[in-house]
């Protein structure tokens, strides 16, 4: 299932594209390191187009992140969006998806939002923005009463803490924009970018 390929692969790639002249680089670079998901963020004006582009592609699993509106997630699936990440919980964003039989990773950070996802039979949540909300401290702390939830923290997970999140059993996979960044590429035309994530997701190739 979905949920388990993430939790085997520990990476969700958050990728905003700002120009499709790297998309392309941005895919072949993921697939050389055997990671086979992407969340193009609503951050710019090309995430439909590239997520199309993706879906059409068909290398990887392309998701939709920072989706904060129905219409949005709904353009996002119209593109070939696999699955769905929002920043913060939304009641109608969550019930389409769970109509449509589209995984959705929505953001909480409280107890309570983290039950609202529960209320709707949702066993993975999205933590976000971890660093400010407590870090690996808070998910230890909410896996207490949430033992039965995964989460995927994001938001400050970096290069020198990510090790911690990953090794921490309540947590799924981390995802982030340092994992691989459109800018990465560009300033390295791919090669460093490419070395720098095989260095990353070195610890935990099988
Ligand atoms: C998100 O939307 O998940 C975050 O903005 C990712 O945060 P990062 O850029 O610190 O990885």
């Amino acid at each position: 299932s979905f949920f388990k390929k993430l939790e085997s692969e520990h990476f969700l790639p958050l990728y905003t594209v700002t120009s499709m002249e790297y998309l392309a680089k941005a895919e072949n670079i993921l697939k050389n390191n055997n990671l086979s998901f992407i969340e193009i963020t609503y951050r710019s004006e090309l995430a439909s187009k590239a997520i199309k582009q993706l879906s059409e592609s068909d290398e990887l699993i392309v998701g939709a992140g920072t989706v904060r509106s129905l219409d949005t997630a709904k353009e996002a699936v119209e593109n070939g969006a696999k699955f769905i990440v929002t920043p913060g919980f939304s009641d109608e964003i969550v019930t389409y998806c769970i109509e449509k039989n589209i995984p959705i990773l929505p953001g909480t950070v409280t107890p309570s939002e983290i039950m609202r996802a529960q209320s709707y039979g949702l066993k993975v949540v999205k933590f976000f923005p971890a660093n400010v909300y407590g870090g690996l401290d808070a998910v230890k702390s909410l896996s207490g009463p949430f033992s039965d939830i995964k989460f995927v923290p994001t938001g400050g997970v970096n290069k020198t803490n990510y090790q911690e999140f990953i090794e921490n059993p309540n947590i799924l996979a981390i995802g982030g924009s340092f994992i691989l960044s459109e800018k990465a590429i560009i300033k390295d035309e791919g090669f460093s970018a490419e070395q720098s994530l095989a260095e990353l997701v070195a610890p935990y190739a099988d």
